[in-house]
């Protein structure tokens, strides 16, 4: 019973949008927008000052916030980073968050950060070695911990079962929740041959604290590449509103764009989409 944020009406999922940089003066000096809350990567703020913690405190004044992290590792083959982990805590206590997300992946290797998020190979080891790691960093932070599942372009060698398996054993292992994105599903279903509908069947739907959705992008052989970087694609958005009516609560839907950044304008009018597919699916 985590999603709280606030709606216009209360029985829908909110919408909101990924705080970008770019995108923060206009967001602000906007009377109305379709966004409801903002997500914000607490990495890109930790020891900032000046325009940037400016900006952040205003939109924090305006909207209601969810926390997403971009390098937790769950391999546990790293050890927690324990500075970061202690501004992490400050973070999220001074924004009141109910919990904190990352990607359910690997970030790490002999030491050095890979700026890429890897996929975990899908093997009992894996399940146990994520699980621990998310109950350590849950005790750490003292706060409900979620994973997203990742798009992923190779498979690790080794699988003993598939990806919607390893992330439910995942969840159920460590006792967290799900950060559902759609648009993953979606990219990993093309890449990898699987009917979207059956992975998302598969998942622990009542840990699903909230979604992702997002554009991405085709190569010339068809490999789908999660760019972040373009519009919400309609199977994207189909798939989106099969899922809501499957889920026990209404969680917040997060538009990521990081990308070829359009004017907020634009922006909205997904948004504007996103919050008439919660609509619907609510009532
Ligand atoms: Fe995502």
């Amino acid at each position: 019973m985590l999603p709280r944020l606030t709606t216009d009406t209360p029985e829908r999922s909110p919408v909101g949008l990924g705080f970008r940089f770019a995108l923060a003066e206009t967001l602000l000096e906007r009377e109305s927008t379709n966004a409801e809350f903002i997500e914000v990567a607490p990495e890109n703020y930790v020891g900032a000052g000046g325009k940037r913690r400016r900006l952040l405190d205003a939109a924090t004044e305006r909207f209601d916030v969810v926390s997403h992290g971009l390098c937790g590792d769950f391999s546990g083959a790293a050890p927690v980073d324990d500075d970061l982990t202690l501004a992490l805590k400050h973070f999220l206590r001074t924004h009141r968050a109910r919990w904190y997300s990352d990607h359910l992946c690997l970030t790490h290797a002999a030491g050095a950060e890979l700026h890429d998020l890897i996929p975990l190979p899908f093997t009992t080891e894996a399940v146990q070695r994520a699980a621990g790691r998310i109950r350590e960093l849950q005790d750490r932070l003292d706060l409900p911990l979620a994973v997203e599942n990742v798009s992923a372009y190779v498979r690790m060698p080794g699988a003993e079962m598939d990806e919607a398996t390893f992330v439910k054993s995942v969840v159920e292992h460590a006792g967290c929740h799900l950060l559902l994105d759609v648009n993953n599903v979606y990219v990993n279903s093309q890449n990898f041959g699987f009917d979207p509908d059956d992975y998302i069947d598969a998942l622990p739907l009542d840990r699903v604290v909230q979604i992702h959705v997002a554009g991405h992008h085709r190569e010339d052989d068809g490999l789908l590449i999660d760019t972040h970087g373009a519009p919400i694609i309609d199977p994207v958005y189909e798939l989106l509103e099969r899922t809501l009516p499957k889920l026990p609560q209404h969680p917040p839907i997060l538009l990521e764009r990081d990308h070829h950044i359009p004017p907020l304008a634009e922006l909205d009018v997904e948004l504007k989409t996103l919050r008439e597919i919660a609509i619907r699916s609510a009532s």
